[in-house]
């Protein structure tokens, strides 16, 4: 048995909602550990999409269970939204899909006032997705925060009084009054315990079980590590822990037992939102790789910004994460380009950075320093073995994974499952060759 942690190691949108989907038939269980509905994928199986934003594509395999861990914060409209689509296709999630108590619940007031807050910066915005989930993890930080648990409670218009009042007076202040009462407030809550109420554990108990039961457990991060809260490009992050520790806090298990991480990156860099990025592509390159990419976000619809792979920025984020393996996505999407530059260091007034500097307005003005690679100008796209890349993009792999030091495992070649080339290379992947099903298996190199 293992436990594998699988963590963006970019801005997010790496493509983690494939690489999880198909990892998944490796594993027992999935669990998710951090984040809210901030996140976001499609996942195309058996012919049907599912938009999934709060629950893990595990649900889509019989042989997973899921739990969404004490870490997350959870908007309930948007998981029943997602449970009643799942039920719709035919999903049985009843029994296979568990919640924390104690993840914290977004409320209406929390998402007002990200949406007013946001306004209020006006240039300086975050760009935050607008879901409430800074305001929600603020509450919970100081303690005034409302858990899944606690919707049901008989406390609950106590809780639920000090949480309007201390956004309520926020919004006033910013010139856009809360537009909800607390008693509809309360209404809504006594609600949505009662329909929460089947799903809802305790998670660290629950997870426990599993381990104890041997069964194999994939942690999934939400965002990039990048978006980080303590390591990210502050303050232009997300309020939550994507990074390794964040699977410990946000799910109740210690460090022995995450047995290897596996971190995703994307053959190129995307970002949603404000905040510094070297190398930024406002060209026409960039919105080549935009729409090529199809990179619009999934839960916004926001166009990203794109540029050339950051070996500064993710080395930080292999080191942060204890990186063993590496997942390349969308490498199809650089087949047409003659040359691909690697941004290998920054630039700052005569200054050269290997390591993003700790500065957030020196980071702001670094300019890129680039390497060339050659292209390979030919379609790699569906590739499922790894002697069959084009002699170049074998190059391009390689590079990468010397200038980040960790073995690329796992490359996707398109968006379906199959389209995927997999190189069990480390122990931990070796003991993934033997779990999988056999079709994957008789990819490997
Ligand atoms: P928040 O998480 O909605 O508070 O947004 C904070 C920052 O994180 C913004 O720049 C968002 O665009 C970014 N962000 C949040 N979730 C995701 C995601 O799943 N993918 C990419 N960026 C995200």
């Amino acid at each position: 048995m293992a436990n594998v942690l699988v963590l963006g190691l970019q801005w997010g949108d790496e493509g983690k909602g494939k690489i999880v989907d198909w990892l998944c038939p490796a594993f027992g269980a999935v669990v998710r550990y951090q984040g809210g509905h901030n996140a976001g994928h499609t996942v195309r199986f058996e012919d049907q999409h599912f938009a999934l934003r709060l629950i893990p594509s595990g649900i889509l395999h019989a042989s997973c269970d899921c739990l969404l861990g004490n870490g997350m914060v959870v908007e309930p409209e948007a998981f029943f939204e997602e449970l009643a689509g799942l039920e719709a296709a035919g999903v049985k999630v009843r029994g296979r899909l568990f919640v924390s108590r104690r993840a914290h619940a977004i409320l209406p007031p929390a998402v007002e006032l990200d949406r007013a807050r946001e306004v209020a910066l006006g240039p300086g915005r975050v760009g935050t997705t607008g879901r409430g989930i800074g305001p929600t993890y603020e509450l919970k930080a100081a303690r005034l925060g409302i858990r899944l648990g606690d919707l049901g409670s008989s406390r609950l218009e106590e809780l639920l009084n000090r949480q309007v009042q201390r956004i309520g007076s926020e919004l006033a202040a910013l010139g856009s009054p809360l537009s909800v009462s607390l008693q509809t407030l309360l209404k809504q809550c006594r609600e949505w315990a009662e329909r929460l109420e089947p799903f809802l554990v305790d998670g660290s108990r629950q997870l426990h079980s599993w381990l104890d039961a041997q069964r194999s457990v994939l942690f999934e991060g939400a965002q990039g590590s990048l978006l980080d809260i303590d390591h990210g490009t502050y303050p232009f992050v997300t309020s939550s822990n994507p990074t390794a520790g964040g699977a410990c806090t946000g799910t109740g298990v210690p460090p022995r037992a995450i047995h290897g991480v596996l971190g995703v990156v994307k053959a190129y860099t995307t970002r949603v939102g404000g905040g510094p990025f070297p190398g930024e592509l406002l060209d026409g390159v960039g919105d080549y790789l935009r729409s090529r990419g199809n990179e619009f976000g999934t839960v916004t619809g926001r166009p990203r910004r794109c540029g050339w792979f950051d070996v500064v920025a993710v080395r930080e984020a292999v080191r942060w994460n204890g990186v063993e393996a590496l997942a390349l996505t969308k490498l199809d999407v650089l087949d047409a380009f003659e040359t691909i530059p690697i941004c290998v260091a920054y630039r700052w007034r005569g200054t050269r950075f290997e390591l993003v500097p700790d500065d957030p307005e020196v980071f702001a003005e670094c300019e890129p320093e680039y390497e060339w690679c050659p292209g390979w100008r030919t379609s790699t796209v569906g590739t499922v073995d790894y002697d069959r890349l084009p002699e170049a993009a074998q190059r391009y792999v390689v590079r990468l994974e010397e200038l980040l030091g960790a073995p690329v495992v796992l490359i996707s070649t398109g968006p379906r499952r199959e389209e995927t080339i997999f190189r069990p290379r480390t122990e931990l992947t070796g003991w993934l060759e033997g779990q999988l099903p056999r079709h994957y298996a008789k990819r490997a190199l």
